[in-house]
């Protein structure tokens, strides 16, 4: 989500039963996400994407949170190579090797799940090495974020720990766009920094459930708006990935809710 100035400060703590839910709307993001990973490929437009998208929330009874959500006009969020979030699906035609962003959100059973695959058309053996490198930092340096979503720490480790790995591999962290509470509405309190320094901001405790979503640019962190009012893209063209999962704090360390069995 966007960086806001102001926003609600309550972080709303889910009961184990409300965590159960959350967990079956995580499987039905995850399932979602499987299916367009499977199914995409070249000469595919972002639509169909879009539209597989679509199909399965009809067919398990999920609604897509992203649309009509501030007009948002998608199922899903599908941005690809220098468009860094909030491509808005569309006619253009996927090819090989380009590197692909889905970003899917969805309410079930009234809890809302949210989660951002990043993959290549045609895997990823069709990118080149340092390409294929920002990949799999940035989805490391969310799985470094996501281990310190523990009871005890404080929020802004979470960030901490996601830009020292990017940085260590010589790529930025965005700034403009933030992780959020996910519960009842995909955006709640609190807004996760994908940045340090830690040891700041609350104290996380069980019952929380944060998504957690770097986007990681090859070239600077700077990003700017399109005329469509969505689409960031990097201001000097470079390749951006994203990952994202909502996660939820537990007693005993991180649960991962819309995990996959091949993440
Ligand atoms: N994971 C994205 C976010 O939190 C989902 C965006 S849906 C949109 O920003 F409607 F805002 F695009
Ligand atoms: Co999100």
């Amino acid at each position: 989500m966007h960086l806001k100035p102001t926003a609600d400060n309550t972080i709303v703590l889910k009961s184990a039963r409300e965590i159960a839910i959350m967990r079956e709307a995580g499987k039905v993001v995850a399932e979602t996400i499987r299916a367009l990973e499977e199914q995409a490929e070249a000469g595919m437009s972002t639509r169909d994407l879009d539209q597989i998208a679509a199909r399965k929330f009809q067919d398990v009874g999920a609604e897509s949170t992203a649309l009509g959500y501030f007009g948002y006009p998608g199922h899903i969020c599908v941005s690809v190579n220098d468009e860094v979030v909030h491509g808005i699906p569309g006619p253009r035609k996927l090819k090989r090797g380009d590197l692909v962003k889905v970003d899917v959100a969805a309410r079930y059973h009234g809890y809302v799940g949210d989660s951002t695959h990043c993959f290549a058309i045609g895997g990823l053996e069709t990118l080149s090495d340092r390409a294929r490198q920002l990949v799999q930092v940035t989805q490391e340096a969310l799985f470094h974020g996501i281990w310190q979503a523990r009871p005890g720490n404080r929020l802004s480790d979470i960030g901490a720990a996601i830009e020292a790995h990017v940085s260590a591999n010589g790529m930025n962290v965005v700034r403009d766009f933030v992780g959020h509470g996910v519960g009842r509405n995909m955006h709640e309190a609190p807004q996760v920094q994908h940045h340090g320094p830690g040891g700041r901001g609350p104290v996380l405790r069980p019952g929380m459930v944060i998504a957690i979503e770097p986007q990681v640019n090859l070239g600077s962190a700077e990003v700017r708006m399109l005329e469509d009012g969505w689409t960031a893209v990097t201001v000097d063209g470079s390749l951006s990935a994203h990952f994202e999962h909502t996660v939820a704090i537990t007693a005993d360390g991180p649960e991962i809710l819309t995990l996959r069995d091949e993440d």
